[in-house]
């Protein structure tokens, strides 16, 4: 009976000793951190970074750095922006586990107090050291004389924050998925040619995805002759490197909590937030189109966007996924009938090719036959055993055959020219109609899905030191029973936190909401403030609860359901890009109709242009980020999201004077019944923007879009807007444009010599050709950015070399 007494005794005294133990920024050679008592961290001076245990898992748990405060969304589910870790890659036991300051200045993370995962490996024992967390979120082993022996900063996992310095023997790693923190496929890193470089490595191949591999570094503005290899971010938000990349986040200028961060879906982004507790936002990352980052469909994968995910993977017709929980490992043949060995022509006789539209397949060619025929080419693939298909395209005024060894990185595209010819066993294709047509990938079911489940971790460790200790204390087995009680109870509720935290993360992600209508009355006031009108609503400032200050649109009469209004609005919702308007979130009470978007300081672009207050530059990026949203919307299987409207009102500025498009499915939301099969049965958008085919009465596509780039381009050149001088014609716009047409061509033959007029020159030629009246004339929105894009290098390598 004493011994039950005393363990309950000591279960108290473990339940309460946080109380007994105050937070502190630094600890002292010979003290340690225990993984079971929560209130061993250390949190900077500031309060903003944390350092200690945090739990990856079932009874797992790493040590690391954080930003203390979770994201106020996330803050029920602890969900941590980590930073740093020192065993991502061998959690370890919540029993037992110490990280300790060795008396001789050793570092080291003991696994259920046996086993050493981790060791700063300094030795130093004459100065007695100090371990530090600065306000920097540095964690930093110092001598008395302030000399620093080992320092996080020096070997970050996937995380860089301002200050630190990413090196020549430094890599930024990705987390292998959003739950599972150790190591993964992606990585930033200075590369041979000292230029910053992402690479995939992944379980059977490595390729490079970032700068474009096939731009030399020069064309993507980098250099390789500046050997120091060194890249920082500083506090305001510049991140600078030695190759001369150079980028700026959407929000500099302040200085905010930020961090570049290699994500687990090999983009690279930068976070920032205003203050502890807000929500991080995405100020810049790297790659705006998903699937052209390599690997994350496997082999004979194929990615395609999608909305609600941002993209999605499938396997290629005749191949079924090979893991059927992890898309890194790609797809395989299906077992019947690829088994036709190739070398026996009646072998040969039983393939055939299904053609595929706009599939790219980046790498792994066999050999490039120039001026080929599609049959000569379908022979060559078919001699080869190897050989899974063929690129055939289109340059140099004939066909070109592109047989390939392997289907790696492969994403379908609007803006790719190819076609893709897949060899498969007849028996196979018949079962597909014979026809691509069948094989609509938009519909496909099968979505990404990352492992989010953790094995369970073997409790034998803990369970074994339990039965030593309680043995020790007499061993009464009800002591043992109440023992075990314990921590199973208290396992299975970490069990529920860690799933938990696995939703959180991926609503924070999202950060949509709905808001209730009264709600929505207190933020505007009683929609006191009104900010704009159009677009099928009357838009008013307001400020949320959470401090963030919102557009708010109000909708017109509200023709659909709540069903179809929520299933409309979620998909808008979830769109993400640099360059659109990001929706917060929604109301739908009774009929009232309202959605939420981030305000945007500098207003329209049609107010600034009326106020002339824009220089070249400005314009010229305004061009570019409209170009690249349009572009995003316009992406395969979001043909629905057609903007429809695009003029100077709906382009927002934002307090850089980056643009965002607004107003994007709009018409959708407000017209949603006369959308059937993609026919548009109503005259849509604004006189003197819109393009012929509404009037002609043609099939409306994306191109309708580019149209009214063109025009809004022609105004941002001449100042003119199409609108003027429509009377109650018709022809009104039409006469209008013809005169900034021949403004734009009189001008384009002044001749440019700097690099601005050049910038001037390049937008007239965007202007006049996206403005054709036929619409084929007239390039993709993602043509319009590459042209845009592929000039902006070229001229700022020129001033590098003025
Ligand atoms: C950003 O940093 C680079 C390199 O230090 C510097 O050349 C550039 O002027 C900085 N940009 C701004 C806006 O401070
Ligand atoms: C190389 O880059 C570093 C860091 O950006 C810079 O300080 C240094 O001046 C550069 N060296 C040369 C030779 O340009
Ligand atoms: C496929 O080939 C393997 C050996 O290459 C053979 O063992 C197997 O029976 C074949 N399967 C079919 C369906 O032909
Ligand atoms: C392509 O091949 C055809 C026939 O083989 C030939 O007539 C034609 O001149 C070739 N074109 C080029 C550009 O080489
Ligand atoms: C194949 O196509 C034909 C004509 O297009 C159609 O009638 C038939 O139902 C299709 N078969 C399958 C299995 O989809
Ligand atoms: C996390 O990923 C690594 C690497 O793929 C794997 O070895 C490990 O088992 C995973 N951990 C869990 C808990 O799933
Ligand atoms: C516990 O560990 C022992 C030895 O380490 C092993 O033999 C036994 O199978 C383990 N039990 C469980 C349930 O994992």
């Amino acid at each position: 009976m004493a011994s039950t007494f005393l363990c309950i005794v000591l279960l108290f005294l473990a339940q309460s000793s946080p109380l007994a133990s105050s937070a502190s920024n630094n600890l002292n050679p010979g003290s340690s951190l225990s993984v079971e008592n929560s209130a061993d961290t250390l949190i900077s001076t500031n309060g903003m970074f944390s350092a200690g245990f945090f739990p990856v898992g079932e009874n797992a748990y790493c040590f690391g750095i954080w930003f203390t405060e979770p994201a106020a969304a996330d803050a029920a589910t602890q969900n941590l922006a980590v930073v740093w870790t020192a065993n991502r890659d061998q959690p370890v036991n919540g029993r037992g586990s110490m990280f300790t300051l060795q008396k001789n200045g050793n570092l080291i993370l003991t696994d259920a107090g046996k086993y050493t995962v981790w060791s700063s490996n300094n030795v130093f024992s004459n100065s007695l050291a100090q371990l530090i967390l600065n306000d920097n979120g540095n964690l930093v082993l110092l001598t008395l004389k302030g000399v620093a022996l080992w320092e996080s900063f020096a070997s970050p996992t996937d995380t860089l924050l301002p200050q630190q310095q990413l090196t020549r023997n430094t890599k930024l790693v990705s987390s292998r998925s959003l739950t599972n923190y150790s190591s993964g496929f992606y990585s930033l890193f200075f590369d041979n040619d000292n230029t910053l470089r992402l690479l995939y490595d992944g379980p059977e191949v490595s390729s490079i995805y970032w700068h474009d591999p096939w731009l030399l570094s020069l064309q993507a503005g980098r250099t390789t002759y500046n050997n120091s290899r060194v890249a920082v971010l500083d506090a305001l938000g510049n991140f600078s490197a030695s190759d001369g990349l150079n980028f700026m986040s959407s929000d500099y200028g302040v200085k905010l909590q930020r961090r570049l961060k290699a994500d687990v879906d090999g983009n690279l982004r930068l976070y920032s937030r205003k203050k502890p507790g807000d929500r991080w936002v995405v100020s810049w990352q790297a790659i705006a189109e998903p699937c052209k980052i390599h690997g994350i469909c496997g082999p004979n994968g194929l990615c395609t966007y999608e909305p609600s995910s941002g993209r999605k993977c499938s396997c290629l017709p005749g191949y079924e996924m090979r893991n059927k929980n992890d898309w890194a490992y790609g797809c395989q043949p299906t077992t019947e009938g690829f088994n036709v060995s190739c070398k026996s022509s009646t072998a040969r006789d039983q393939f055939d090719f299904m053609y595929l539209p706009r599939v790219e397949y980046f790498g792994y060619d066999y050999f490039i036959y120039v001026n080929t025929s599609l049959e000569k080419c379908k022979a060559i693939c078919l001699e080869l055993c190897n050989c899974p298909g063929f690129h055939y395209k289109f340059g140099g005024g004939h066909h070109n055959c592109y047989p390939k060894t392997q289907f790696r990185n492969g994403y379908r595209t609007p803006g790719f020219k190819g076609e893709l010819y897949l060899k498969l066993p007849k028996s196979i294709l018949s079962s597909y109609n014979a026809t691509a047509k069948e094989f609509n990938m938009c519909s496909s079911k099968l979505t990404s899905q990352l492992s989010r489940t953790y094995e369970k971790k073997s409790t034998n460790g803990s369970v074994n030191f339990m039965l030593k200790f309680a043995s020790a204390l007499g061993g009464l087995e009800l002591v043992c029973i109440i023992v075990v009680w314990y921590f199973v109870m208290r396992s299975s509720k970490e069990k529920e936190e860690s799933d938990v935290v696995t939703q959180g993360y991926l609503h924070a992600v999202t950060g949509f909401r709905r808001f209730s209508y009264s709600e929505l009355k207190k933020a505007t006031r009683g929609f006191k403030e009104e900010i704009g009108r159009g677009g099928g609503g009357i838009v008013y400032k307001g400020t949320l609860c959470d401090q963030r200050v919102a557009a708010i649109k109000q909708l017109n009469a509200a023709t659909q359901g709540e069903a179809e209004f929520l299933a409309e609005v979620s998909l808008i919702g979830k769109l993400y890009h640099m360059n659109l308007i990001e929706m917060w979130g929604y109301c739908v009470e009774g009929k009232h109709r309202l959605l939420v978007y981030e305000y945007m300081e500098h207003g329209s672009l049609a107010e600034k242009l009326s106020s002339n207050v824009l220089d070249w530059n400005q314009k010229f990026e305004i061009a570019v980020g409209t170009a690249k949203g349009l572009a995003y919307l316009h992406e395969e299987c979001l043909e629905w999201v057609l903007h429809c409207d695009v003029k100077p009102q709906n382009i927002l500025l934002d307090s850089n004077y980056n643009p965002k498009v607004a107003d994007f499915g709009l018409s959708q939301l407000l017209h949603r019944s006369e959308v059937s099969n993609s026919k548009f049965s109503r005259i849509r958008g604004t006189r003197g923007y819109m393009a012929p085919e509404w009037i002609q009465n043609m099939p409306i596509t994306s191109k309708v879009d580019v149209y009214s780039y063109g025009i809004v381009v022609l105004e941002m050149l001449t100042g003119k807007s199409p609108a003027e001088g429509i009377q109650s014609s018709e022809g009104g716009g039409e006469t209008q444009k013809k005169m900034m047409v021949s403004r734009v061509r009189e001008k384009m033959n002044g001749g440019f010599e700097n690099a601005e007029s050049k910038k001037r020159e390049e937008l007239m030629k965007v202007a006049l050709r996206c403005s054709e009246e036929n619409r084929d004339a007239r390039p993709t929105m993602t043509q319009v950015v590459e042209m845009l894009l592929h000039y902006q290098d070229d001229s700022e390598s020129e001033i590098g070399n003025s």
